[in-house]
């Protein structure tokens, strides 16, 4: 009997990373079964991020890791891909002649191919060509990966925003949807195989269609219109958003769609409007403000969390005091917060930067200490409420805990004297407020 050789995928960065990984492990299935042993592995991909330096870092230090391992075993086959490989190309290869396939995230359905190539010896392929005609194949899931009870849909590709800071819309390309038909024939499939939940990704979902010719087009809302019609489905969240991009249409969802989840990631990046243009966001806080307002006029409980960068070359002491005040308004009841790192070939690369690394550490430190105890107070808000949870599995904390997740996107723990499924719908009562979940009883 031919025995599979094993593969071993690290993943660094997004989501849509995350989901390229699940994609990669099914295209090579039929050679390949994966392993989370890296030194019993017969073929290594590194699947990489290159949304700030300390990604890329990480990345280039796993492949530098490996060259011993290449010297060891030859036949090893070695690839880079995601962003860092699209945007390094040729050059990743001057840098780490031990890696054996660079290939971009527009690239990753050649791998097949690319992999029999690699086979055969042949050295140093490049595959991040980024066709103007391309389009997401037509892709059916496995069922047999992941949490089997929710999964990641890819929505769409590429970013056409141009933020001055964002390396995307170079290593994802322009924006291309998929087309509502795949979209939804994908979701049937996971549902008829139990998954539960699906979260809709891409890079900026509220332009999902903009693409299509006209008169052909689905918009975004109407998609999760169609996707909440599917039988079980139970669950629907989708990520990530520019606010000006954020339609009524898709706030009237939220009033709507009872699948819907109530929790809205509505990045606003910083609290300053001179920042704002700077960045090319193409909004002011004052709009901003206003559709966190819209938003929270259809759906009360909405839990909004957002992505703050503080140092943007110009961020003065008033600029950055403009991002807390912010945070004092909105009240998130979760955020990520970056300090600014330069990415060429962004464009903010051109500004000169004017916050020191001291003054940048400073900075996030006073944000993450304000966002963390409001994370916390709103936290606290949900003691003596009642919350669906979605079940994720035991929790390894103590015997008969189990965690599961609110629609709010909170993780609560919970007791229970019963085997529960991942997936299943459970009610409890919050009891408990912690930083990075809840506590809550039973019903
Ligand atoms: N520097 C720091 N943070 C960045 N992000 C994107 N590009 C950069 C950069 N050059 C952050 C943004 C984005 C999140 C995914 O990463 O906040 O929303
Ligand atoms: Fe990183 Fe952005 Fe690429 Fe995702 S799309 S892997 S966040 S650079």
């Amino acid at each position: 009997m031919n025995e599979k050789k094993l593969l071993y995928i690290e993943t660094f960065g997004c989501q849509m990373n995350d989901r390229d990984s699940e994609i990669m492990r099914q295209l090579l299935a039929t050679a390949y079964e994966t392993t989370d042993v890296i030194s019993s592995a017969d073929a290594i991909i590194v699947n990489t991020c290159s949304i700030r330096d300390k990604a890329e870092q990480k990345a280039y230090s796993l492949l530098g890791a490996l060259r011993k391992k290449k010297k060891e075993n030859p036949g090893l086959i070695i690839a880079a891909t995601g962003c860092v490989a699209q945007q390094e190309g040729e050059k990743m290869l001057s840098r780490m002649p031990h890696v054996d396939l660079v290939v971009g995230p527009r690239n990753i359905y050649q791998l097949p191919e690319l992999f029999r190539r690699a086979e055969q010896q042949q050295k140093g392929i490049v595959a991040t060509d980024q066709a103007k005609s391309f389009m997401i194949p037509p892709f059916l899931p496995s069922l047999q990966q992941g949490q089997p009870h929710k999964r990641f849909v890819t929505i769409m590709q590429g970013c056409n925003n141009f933020c001055t800071y964002c390396i995307v819309p170079f290593t994802r390309g322009r924006e291309i949807s998929r087309k509502a038909e795949d979209i939804l024939s994908e979701i049937n499939h996971l549902a008829a195989g139990g998954v539960k939940e699906v979260t809709l990704l891409g890079q900026n979902v509220n332009s999902y269609g903009n693409d299509q010719p006209e008169g052909n087009r689905t918009s975004f809302a109407s998609l999760l219109r169609r996707v909440s019609e599917i039988k079980g489905v139970e669950r629907l969240r989708f990520t990530t958003s520019n606010p000006k991009d954020l339609s009524e249409e898709l706030m009237q969802c939220f009033t709507d769609l009872k699948k819907l989840c109530p929790h809205f990631h509505l990045p606003v990046q910083s609290g300053s409007n001179a920042i704002l243009k700077s960045m090319n966001r193409r909004y002011t806080i004052e709009l901003y403000l206003e559709k966190v307002e819209k938003l929270r006029s259809y759906y009360p409980q909405l839990a909004l969390t957002t992505d703050i960068i503080v140092g943007f070359p110009g961020e003065s002491r008033a600029d950055f005091q403009a991002t807390m005040d912010l945070i004092e308004k909105v009240r998130y009841h979760a955020a990520f917060s970056f300090k600014y790192s330069s990415r060429p070939p962004a464009k903010s690369c051109q500004m000169a930067e004017t916050v020191s690394r001291e003054e940048k550490e400073e900075r996030l430190a006073e944000l993450q200490e304000r966002l963390s105890s409001i994370t916390l107070e709103r936290n606290r808000e949900y003691i003596g409420q009642r919350l669906e949870l979605m079940v994720e599995g035991e929790s390894k904390a103590a015997d008969g805990q189990w965690s599961g997740r609110s629609g709010t996107n909170h993780i609560v723990n919970f007791q229970s004297p019963d085997v529960l499924a991942p997936g299943n719908l459970v009610q409890v009562i919050i009891r408990e407020a912690c930083l990075h979940s809840l506590r809550g009883e039973l019903l």
